[in-house]
């Protein structure tokens, strides 16, 4: 119980000097992020945090302007993912307006089951999904807002199960067992998701990627020639748009044929690179999209809507419903005046958060052409940051996507001085070994943050181009720091590193 004479709890009236308050503070937070002088991250320790902020939740009530003091610091003391020098995960920047989207939704707290309880926020979400279905070429599109794109590739996974096993969701899967093909490059929710449904990893056949980091599809047909020869029931291809590590782009219509003659449920994961689809120039890595029979579009990736806005499209309606629904009458009444909007029994979820407010709030705002720059800026950005890789002579270039239609996604190592005269396979190592060293102290400086991320089996740095504010000085920044990071050290026993 709170102590008495304390209040934590606003009293009506000052409701709304709370939240101007809470708004100055987040704008000063953004103005900071804003400048390229602010540290990217403070990197504190956990016991760093714990002693700036009395984390225990002890039991005693705390006054208010006290409470928004610790509220600072933790932000203080946060990763700012909105700044043109953080490319360290697919998403960063921020729009004003979705955040502010953020926090209407969090106002009315409406959950997204029944129409009654959240009218017009369905409604929203209706508008958002039948947006992005356009974008995809499907006109009936139907679609639900998810927590992240794991979720929506789960339930992209049910959606194929549900379409080859039309009895599972009462009698479950028996001794079926169906194939899922993804590329070796896919993201690891696919895997998941396997796991989550009982099929296992080993439901998942990774087919090969080719230089580029797209899957093979002659590997493709294979696989799946595989697959039928030992038993397996093929369920499944997922086509990766923008893959995680080198942002590369399978080619959805020659993976559609394939998927078409064999009867597989076609799942494009566009969770990061799926926003191609409005730029007019970028759309054509995704062709044939308009055959796919779901998809997975995450618009806090690459359209700087704070997390999560992300959704699981399918083209045809009815599915979703179908898959998911067990009649749960205490909460979706037939006798509803509207039963057909309530999109509950569509989804995994029951209580379910209004994401759709923001992505729609965006889109108004900016309007198709502003999206349109949006995207475009993101892949100029990426294509400017590879040519500046190219020009630094230590620094080399991996799965350059440029000569087939560049992703957003840059993967380079350095070779640094000290291993000069190596031979090959020791050089490979002390790259491996020396991309983590060289990174981790850039990232303890706190100026940029990028991460690293294995490029066909040796650790590389991956540079997201997920800010459209960045300039060719924050893109040179983090080479520099790199070549600053390593000036004076010696990498060459990193090559006795047993990894590789
Ligand atoms: C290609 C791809 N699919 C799915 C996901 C998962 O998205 P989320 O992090 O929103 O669950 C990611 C995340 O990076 C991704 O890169």
């Amino acid at each position: 119980m709170p102590d008495s004479g304390t209040c934590s709890v606003p009293a009506d009236q000052r409701v709304g000097a709370l939240l101007h308050a809470v708004a100055d503070m987040a704008a000063e937070y953004l103005d900071h992020t804003d400048d390229p002088q602010t540290p990217v991250t403070l990197n504190p320790p956990p016991s760093a945090v714990y002693q700036r902020v009395p984390l225990v939740l002890d039991g005693q009530a705390v006054a208010l302007d006290e409470l928004l003091e610790h509220a600072r610091e933790l932000m203080a003391l946060s990763v700012r993912t909105g700044s043109a020098n953080f490319s360290n995960q697919l998403f960063s920047g921020f729009d004003p307006i979705a955040i502010v989207g953020e926090w209407i939704a969090a106002t009315i707290n409406a959950s997204m089951y029944t129409y009654e309880v959240a009218p017009a926020m369905t409604l929203v979400e209706r508008e958002v999904i039948a947006r992005m279905g356009r974008a995809a070429g499907w006109d009936k599109a139907e679609g639900l807002f998810t927590p992240g794109g794991s979720l929506a590739n789960l339930m992209a996974m049910l959606l194929a199960r549900q379409q080859m096993f039309p009895d599972v969701k009462s009698k479950g899967l028996g001794d079926a067992s169906p194939v899922v093909f993804a590329s070796g490059e896919a993201h690891y929710c696919i895997e998941r998701a396997a796991v989550i449904l009982g099929l296992g990893t080993r439901a998942v056949v990774q087919v090969p990627a080719d230089g580029f980091g797209r899957m093979r599809v002659d590997a493709l047909e294979h696989e799946i020639a595989k697959a039928r020869a030992r038993g397996g029931l093929p369920m499944m291809v997922v086509a990766t748009s923008g893959t995680t590590v080198l942002g590369a782009y399978d080619p959805i219509d020659a993976i559609a044929d394939i998927a078409a003659r064999e009867k597989i449920w076609l799942h494009v994961d566009g969770a990061y690179g799926g926003s191609a689809l409005l730029s007019r120039r970028r759309r054509p890595l995704m062709a044939g999209i308009e055959r796919a029979d779901s998809m997975t579009w995450c618009a806090h990736k690459m359209l700087n809507v704070p997390l999560s806005a992300s959704v699981i499209l399918v083209r045809q309606p009815g599915l979703l419903h179908q898959c998911n629904a067990v009649h749960a009458e205490y909460l979706y009444h037939a006798d509803n005046d509207a039963p057909d909007l309530d999109t509950g029994e569509m989804s995994i979820q029951c209580g379910r958060r209004v994401d759709a407010l923001k992505v729609w709030l965006a889109w108004k705002a900016r309007g198709d052409n502003g999206m349109e720059r949006l995207v475009e800026r993101k892949f100029e950005l990426a294509s400017e940051m590879r040519r500046l890789v190219r020009e630094r002579e230590r620094f080399e270039l991996l799965g350059d996507p440029d000569p087939v239609g560049g992703g957003c996604n840059t993967c380079f190592v350095y070779h640094h001085p000290s291993l000069d005269g190596l031979e090959p396979a020791a050089r490979l190592r002390a790259i491996d070994a020396g991309t983590h060293v060289l990174r981790e102290r850039v990232r303890l400086r706190g100026r940029v943050m990028t991460n690293y991320a294995p490029v066909y089996g040796v650790r590389a740095f991956r540079h997201v181009s997920a800010n459209d504010k960045a300039t060719e000085a924050e893109l040179a920044l983090i080479l520099d720091e790199i070549e600053a990071v390593g000036q004076g050290l010696d990498l060459r026993p990193l090559a006795s590193a047993a990894r590789l």
